[in-house]
């Protein structure tokens, strides 16, 4: 192992803090992370990364120069790599056969014939990007094109289970690493080569293999069942708004049941990320495709509660401010798809924030890392809200007290820590009254906040006036198509 180098097309939220662990763990072995963005890359070799993790920079930093490289020159990497990582996004498709539902593997492929194009030694190929079921064997078809008959190419699948915000430890302490690969005397060598490199640092216990459908798969089923999980208690939360039950009793006396766990248990106002949706749609489309309509229909639903979620908050937001919102100062507290990141892929905030711009409503909005030009260019997507909308009704504030002076109300979209130590009767003080405070992630003093004043409402809980986000069942709403998200 030596020798070993490492080429990591893809400089993104895998490739990024993947490579940059592997180098941390493996002083021994060279890792060069190249993307065709030279921005990118041009970031990754400054002060300023260009993603936002805990605990990266002081890993990139550490190890940038020595066995750590970003590049942009991704033939000559390919050239020198033993080991090969497909990084680069696999979004879902917005064209053509499977638009809205299948990925889209048109950056893989071009990865593929790259490799196919410049290599001119043995390489292990391994498919870090999450794709559907039997993308490697399109991968190894394209390989096999290379004209050098003598070249050995192995396909691996390597799924990565990293979430973000917690990149660094999920890498460091992973649950388990899976490998996939062919069962054959190569197939097994190229596993074994890969095993020998997270064992630097991970239990051999912990690093299973597998066939690659199998690994392949598994990435996509373990991604439903989590975001199956969020859309289950969500779906729970709006039971207890309409029985006056708690949401977080409810996880808290079903998750001490062993079989279930307490982890993924948080109702909030729906699930981003650039995971869950498309790997669910992407399983959904799986399934269509394999005639098996129950078991998609099945799946599908775990994104309709989603998306009912989001309208369902929404709805209950202007129908406390007495069914119109036009022209009322709206406070969003986060934009971020969750806490400890600045990723705002398919974040609930935009879509919030779209259900309130079709009404005429002022956002004021404040996330602790996430830019102005983030938040304007996500809304001003055409599926969201026109350039004008955004420039008249949105602005944005880094100080969460100027966000909320004259608002009607906040909307707690993300869970920053911030915002829970605010001092909430200075913003009481300088917001309209009846002030309202709608906590769509469950994480604020309620009992204080009523004290002070506000008239507060929370994801699954009665608190003020109860079942507001349920009895409009967010059909005030005009509903995104049945797939396609708006
Ligand atoms: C990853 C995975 O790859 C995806 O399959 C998974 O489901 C989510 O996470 P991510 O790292 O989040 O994607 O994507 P992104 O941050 O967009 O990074 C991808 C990088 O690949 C970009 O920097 C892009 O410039 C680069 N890229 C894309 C290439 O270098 N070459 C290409 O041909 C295409
Ligand atoms: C996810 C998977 O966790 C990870 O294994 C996979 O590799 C990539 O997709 P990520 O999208 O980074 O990771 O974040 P995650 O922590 O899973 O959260 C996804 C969304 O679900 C966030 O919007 C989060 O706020 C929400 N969530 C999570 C809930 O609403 N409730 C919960 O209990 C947990």
């Amino acid at each position: 192992m030596a020798s070993a180098k490492i080429c990591c097309i893809g400089a993104g939220y895998v490739g990024g803090p993947t490579c940059s662990v592997i180098a941390k763990m493996c002083p021994h072995v060279t890792v060069t992370i190249v993307d065709i963005n030279d921005k990118r890359i041009a970031a990754w070799n400054s002060d300023e990364l260009p993603i936002y993790e805990p605990q990266l920079d002081d890993i990139v930093k550490s190890q940038r120069g020595k066995n750590l490289f970003f590049s942009t020159d991704i033939d000559k990497e390919i050239n020198d790599a033993d080991f090969i990582f497909i990084s680069v996004n696999t979004p879902t498709k917005t064209y053509g056969v499977g638009k809205g539902m299948a990925a889209d593997l048109k950056y893989v492929e071009a990865c593929a014939r790259r490799i196919a194009a410049v290599a001119k030694s043995d390489k292990i190929v391994i498919e870090k990007s999450t794709v559907p079921v039997k993308a490697a064997a399109s991968i190894q078809r394209i390989l096999s094109s290379n004209m050098n008959l003598d070249i050995n190419f192995q396909v691996l699948s390597n799924p990565e289970f990293l979430a973000e915000g917690t990149a660094i430890q999920d890498l460091i302490h992973p649950d388990r690493v899976l490998i996939g690969g062919e069962d054959s005397e190569a197939g097994r060598a190229a596993i074994q080569k890969l095993v020998d490199v997270y064992a630097n640092w991970v239990p051999r216990e912990k690093i299973i293999t597998m066939n690659t459908w199998s690994s392949e798969l598994s990435k996509l089923a373990a991604n439903a069942f989590l975001a199956q999980r969020i859309s289950s208690i969500n779906a729970m939360s709006a039971v207890c708004e309409a029985t006056g039950a708690d949401v977080n009793e409810v996880a808290r006396a079903i998750g001490m049941d062993s079989r279930i766990g307490d982890k993924f248990l948080k109702a909030s106002v729906g699930f981003g990320g650039s995971c869950f949706q498309k790997d669910v749609l992407n399983l959904v489309y799986l399934c269509e495709c394999l005639n098996l309509p129950k078991v998609a229909q099945y799946w599908q639903q775990v994104i309709e509660i989603n998306n009912y979620q989001r309208k369902r908050f929404a709805s209950g937001i202007i129908g406390c401010l007495f069914n119109t919102v036009a022209g009322k100062r709206i406070t969003i507290f986060g934009f971020a798809f969750k806490k400890d990141t600045g990723d705002t892929r398919e974040s609930s905030s935009i879509y919030v924030a779209k259900y309130l711009l079709d009404e005429g409503a002022k956002l004021s909005i404040c996330d602790p890392k996430v830019s102005r030009r983030q938040i304007v260019s996500d809304l001003s997507h055409p599926t969201i809200a026109s350039e004008e909308t955004v420039a008249e009704l949105v602005t944005t504030e880094t100080d969460p007290y100027k966000a909320c002076k004259e608002s009607h109300a906040i909307a707690v979209c993300t869970e920053w820590d911030a915002f829970k130590t605010l001092d909430y009767k200075r913003i009481f003080d300088c917001m309209l009254k009846p002030a309202f405070i709608f906590d769509g992630r469950g994480i604020l003093d309620h009992a204080e906040l009523t004290s002070i004043g506000f008239q507060v409402e929370a994801i699954g809980k009665t608190v003020s006036q109860g079942t507001v986000f349920t009895h409009n069942n967010g059909n005030n709403i005009l509903s995104p198509t049945s797939r396609v998200l708006p």
